[in-house]
């Protein structure tokens, strides 16, 4: 008998091209795209590409298809910025699936162009609303599935509040307001994910560490970027529930943060 794939969700699974920048990205980084591919390599997954983008989302998925991985891949439409794309990929999922299983809130920026008001709002739009959001709309689905469901906000070590205090931390110097406010909001609501979630859902907020992307100009291997396919190796890990002792917590690859 054929084993049923684990349905995953993955936000802004983003496909990059080598001139989609004048800077050094490698084809295929970003950090969703590596989550889809490394997901698909081990077989046992059907992946939803959420893309804000059909061309882009399309390229993606054609890309990944063309790489003969036995796991499997489907674009769904979704901008974490607004409703209706949203609760049309809930619905979509729902009557081609029935469920969820694993809910990754990847879909992130960071550097957003001044006046401040607009930073602010912009990145608590995507990056804490969004996740809140799209969770509320896929929580039924998730609630319907048996397989060790999870839930996994992308967050980033700049967000913690009690690292933000400490002048040894790396990055001290760094400003970005709206990042940090964004993601410690994203803390919050991945508190309230587990509190009315869990323990059934394991809710994990998770900091790949500093990889190479498009979020920001920084983000090369020149300035000490890591390759996207490191970064979400121990994400995958929880994923397949080697650490879901650690649930409701802030994870990084070896350990724990602190809110
Ligand atoms: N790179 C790092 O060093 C680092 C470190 C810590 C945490 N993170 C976190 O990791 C996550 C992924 O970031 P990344 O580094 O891979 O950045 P990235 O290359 O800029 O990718 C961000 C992805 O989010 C998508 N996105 C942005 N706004 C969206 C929206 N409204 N709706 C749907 N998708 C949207 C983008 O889609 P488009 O292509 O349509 O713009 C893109 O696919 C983010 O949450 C980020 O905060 C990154």
């Amino acid at each position: 008998m054929a084993t049923e794939k684990t349905i995953v969700l993955v936000t802004g699974g983003r496909y990059l091209t080598s001139d989609s920048s004048s800077l050094t990205f490698q084809a295929n980084g970003g950090i969703g795209f590596e989550i889809v591919a490394q997901l698909m390599a081990k077989g046992s997954y059907h992946v939803l590409l959420g893309s804000r983008s059909s061309e882009k989302g399309d390229a993606a998925v054609k890309d990944l298809q063309s790489q003969n991985l036995p796991g499997s891949v489907e674009l769904l439409i979704l901008d974490v910025t607004n409703d209706d794309t949203i609760e049309r990929a809930a619905a979509q999922v729902e009557k081609d699936h029935g469920k969820l299983d694993i809910l990754v809130n990847n879909a992130g920026i960071a550097a957003t162009t001044p006046p401040l008001r607009e930073q602010m709002r912009n990145a608590f739009d995507t990056n804490a609303t969004g996740p809140a959001v799209v969770t509320n709309a896929f929580g039924p689905l998730l609630q319907k599935s048996t397989a060790s469901p999870k839930i996994l906000n992308l967050s980033c070590g700049v967000g913690s509040i009690t690292s933000r205090l400490d002048p040894s931390r790396p990055g001290y110097k760094l400003q970005e307001v709206q990042y940090r406010a964004s993601k410690a909001a994203l803390h919050m609501v991945t508190a309230c994910q587990w509190v009315e979630y869990g323990p059934g859902i394991k809710v994990f907020a998770f900091d790949p560490g500093f990889t190479i992307s498009n979020i920001g100009p920084h983000h090369i291997a020149k300035h000490g970027a890591k390759p996207a396919s490191e970064a979400v190796k121990p994400l995958i890990d929880i994923i397949q529930g080697q650490r879901d002792d650690e649930a409701g917590k802030f994870l990084h690859k070896s350990g724990i943060y602190p809110w």
